[in-house]
C-alpha cells in the first residue's frame, strides 16, 4: 500500500491537517513524519537571561528542531532550529518559501522596506541595485577610512593610558563603527568619538527602540493613542524625523555632486572625494523612490554599525581572557604591519588576526538568532510544518553545539588552520553562520571583516588590554546583537616592545611622527 502512504504524505505536504487524514488513513505510523518535539516549562526558563541561553539548554534536551509555546499556541509558538541541515534548507535551498516575519514587523518603523526586512519582490530589485556598490575597489578604498577611525580611537586610548584612566570599550567601539558606517554609506561624518551631537543621540534613540521592541512581549507602540502621548515614543518619532531629514539633505547634496561630475559610471566606479554607497547608487542612475532609498540607507547604517561594534567588543573581551592569543596576535601584526597603516594587501597576510575574529564570531554570533516565517507548508527534516510558522534559527546553538565543536566553549583561534580557507557557511556546511547564508546573506561581510581586522590589528599593535581592577563582571544581554550588561571596563597600557619594522616592500604611509613614536615608547 505504498501509494496510500504516498497520498497521505502528499496531502500532508499540501497542508491538509492530520485530524482530517486520520479517519481516512488511520494514525500516522507509516508516513515517516514525526511530530515536532514540544518544549515544556519554557516560560519560566526564559525569564531573566538573554533568551538564547535558555534556548541552548532546551536544544540540549529537545534537539535540532523543537517547538516553544507561550500561552495559547495561536498567540505565540516558535520553532527553534539548531540543526545545520535544516538551517541550510530554510536559508538557502528553499529560501523563497520564507520571509523575515516578526523581524520585518518589528523593524518596519525604522527600516521600512529596506534590504533586511524587505519582502521578496522589493528585496530582489534592491539587492540587485545595492550589491554592486560594495565592489572590491570600494571595499579597498574603505581600508583607509577604517585606519583613520581606528587611529582616532588610538589617540583616545593613548590619552587614557597617559592619565591612568580606565576606559569603557563597548561604547567606544560603538562610536567608532558609527563614524565608519556614516562615511561609508552616505558620506556623513558623525564624528561621534569626539562629539555628542543631536544626530548621534537620535541614532542611538532609534537603535535602542528597535532593540526594546525586539524583546518586548507586548507591542505597546502599535496602540494608536500611546504613540502620541508616550514621551518615549514621541522622542523616537522626533529622532526618526531628524535622521530622515538629514538623509534627505545628504541625498540632495550627493545628487548635486553627481550632476556636476564628469566621471563615467562603470562597474568599479568610485568617486574619490565621496566613495560612499549612496554616491554609487545615484551615479548608477538607480531609479528608486526617495523613501526606498532612505530605507536602504537606514538599513545599512543599522546593519553595519552595532554588529561590527559587538564583534570588536567581544573580541577584546576574549583577548583579555587569553593573553597567549593576544601576544601571538601582536607578533603577527608586528611582523606584517610594523608601524604603518594597514593596506588591502595586508588583509590576506593578517591571517591569525582574521582567525581570531572568526573565532570571536563563533562564540558571540551577531545576531545570535535569525528570524524567518514560513510562507508555505514545508518539510523540515522529518517534520512537516505549516505556512505561517515563526522560526528562530539559533546561530548561537549551531556555534556552541558540543557534538560538533571540539571544546565548544573554548576561545581557540587555532581551530581554524592558517593554511586552510577562511571559515564561512559553505565550507562549514551551515554549522557556522557568521554572516548568515543563502540569498539573504550579509552584503557587508567583506567590509566588516576588513573593518574588524584593521581595528584589531591597529589597536593590539599599540596597546595591551586588561580588564580593569574592580570592573563589573561581564554579563550578556541582547537586542539585535549581544551587548554586555554593564560595559567592559579596561585598563589600557602602551606596549613597551618596539614594533618590528617589516622587511617586505611597503607602500609608505606617512604617520604622524610623534604619535608613532609614542606607540613604541
Ligand atoms: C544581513 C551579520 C556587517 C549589511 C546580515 C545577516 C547577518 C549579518 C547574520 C543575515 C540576516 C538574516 O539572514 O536574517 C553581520 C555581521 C556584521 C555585518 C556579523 C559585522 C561584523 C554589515 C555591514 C553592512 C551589512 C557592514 C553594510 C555595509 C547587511 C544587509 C543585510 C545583512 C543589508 C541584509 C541582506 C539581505 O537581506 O539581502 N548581516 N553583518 N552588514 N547585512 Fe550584515
Amino acid at each position: 500500500y505504498g501509494w496510500v502512504s504516498q497520498l497521505r504524505r502528499g496531502l500532508l505536504k499540501i497542508g491538509v491537517p492530520k485530524v482530517f487524514l486520520e479517519p481516512l488513513f488511520g494514525r500516522d505510523s507509516d508516513d515517516g513524519f514525526l511530530d515536532i518535539p514540544q518544549a515544556t516549562g519554557s516560560i519560566r526558563a526564559l525569564s531573566g537571561e538573554p533568551f538564547f541561553i535558555p534556548l541552548y539548554e532546551l536544544f540540549l534536551s529537545y534537539g535540532g528542531l523543537f517547538r516553544l509555546t507561550f500561552g495559547p499556541k495561536v498567540i505565540s509558538s516558535f520553532l527553534i532550529v539548531s540543526d545545520p541541515s535544516i538551517a541550510k534548507h530554510i536559508l538557502r535551498d528553499n529560501a523563497r518559501a520564507y520571509s523575515k516575519g516578526i523581524l520585518a514587523e518589528i523593524l518596519e518603523f525604522v527600516m521600512g522596506t529596506g534590504l533586511i526586512p524587505a519582502e521578496e519582490q522589493v528585496w530582489r530589485v534592491r539587492r540587485r541595485a545595492i550589491v554592486p556598490a560594495l565592489h572590491q575597489k570600494y571595499v579597498a578604498a574603505m581600508i583607509g577610512l577604517f585606519g583613520e577611525a581606528t587611529d582616532r580611537l588610538c589617540q583616545k586610548l593613548d590619552a587614557a593610558a597617559s592619565d591612568g584612566e580606565d576606559v569603557e570599550m563597548e561604547s567606544l567601539f560603538s562610536r567608532m563603527t558609527l563614524d565608519v558606517i556614516g562615511k561609508a554609506v552616505f558620506n556623513y561624518d558623525f564624528d561621534s568619538l569626539s562629539n555628542d551631537t543631536g544626530i548621534v543621540e537620535a541614532v542611538y534613540t532609534v537603535l535602542r527602540e528597535a532593540e526594546d521592541r525586539s524583546v518586548s512581549p507586548i507591542p505597546f507602540w502599535d496602540i494608536p493613542i500611546w504613540k502620541d502621548i508616550s514621551p518615549k515614543q514621541r522622542k523616537v518619532s522626533a529622532a526618526l524625523k531628524l535622521i530622515n531629514d538629514t538623509l534627505d539633505d545628504l541625498i540632495a547634496i550627493c545628487k548635486r555632486m553627481v550632476d556636476q561630475e564628469e566621471l563615467q559610471f562603470h562597474e568599479e566606479y568610485v568617486n574619490e572625494k565621496d566613495p560612499s554607497i549612496l554616491h554609487f547608487l545615484l551615479a548608477s542612475g538607480d531609479d528608486v523612490s526617495s523613501k526606498q532609498l532612505r530605507d536602504d540607507l537606514m538599513t545599512m547604517l543599522i546593519a553595519g554599525h552595532e554588529t561590527s561594534a559587538a564583534v570588536l567588543t567581544w573580541t577584546f573581551y576574549l583577548l583579555t581572557k587569553e593573553p597567549g592569543v593576544l601576544s601571538k596576535l601582536q607578533d603577527e601584526v608586528d611582523s606584517v604591519l610594523g608601524d604603518r597603516f594597514p593596506t588591502v594587501d595586508d588583509m590576506k597576510k593578517l591571517k591569525y588576526t582574521s582567525r581570531v575574529i572568526s573565532e570571536s564570531l563563533r562564540l558571540y554570533p551577531q545576531p545570535p538568532v535569525l528570524i524567518r516565517r514560513s510562507l508555505e507548508n514545508d518539510i523540515l527534516g522529518k517534520f512537516p510544518i505549516k505556512r505561517g510558522e515563526d522560526i528562530f534559527i539559533s546561530v548561537w546553538n549551531l556555534h556552541h553545539c558540543p557534538n560538533h565543536w571540539v571544546d565548544a566553549e573554548a576561545f581557540n583561534p587555532e581551530r581554524w588552520p592558517l593554511d586552510g580557507p577562511n571559515p564561512n557557511e559553505i565550507n562549514q556546511n551551515f554549522s557556522y553562520l557568521p554572516f548568515g547564508g543563502g540569498q539573504r546573506k550579509c552584503i557587508g561581510d567583506m567590509f566588516a571583516s576588513f573593518e574588524t581586522i584593521v581595528a584589531v590589528a591597529m589597536l593590539v599593535r599599540r596597546f595591551n588590554f586588561q580588564m580593569a581592577l574592580g570592573a563589573p563582571p561581564v554579563g550578556m544581554t541582547t537586542g539585535a546583537t549581544i551587548h554586555t550588561t554593564e560595559g567592559i571596563k579596561m585598563t589600557i597600557t602602551r606596549r613597551t616592545r618596539p614594533p618590528i619594522i617589516p622587511t617586505l616592500e611597503t607602500k609608505t604611509v606617512v604617520v604622524d611622527g610623534d604619535r608613532t613614536l609614542s606607540s613604541s615608547a
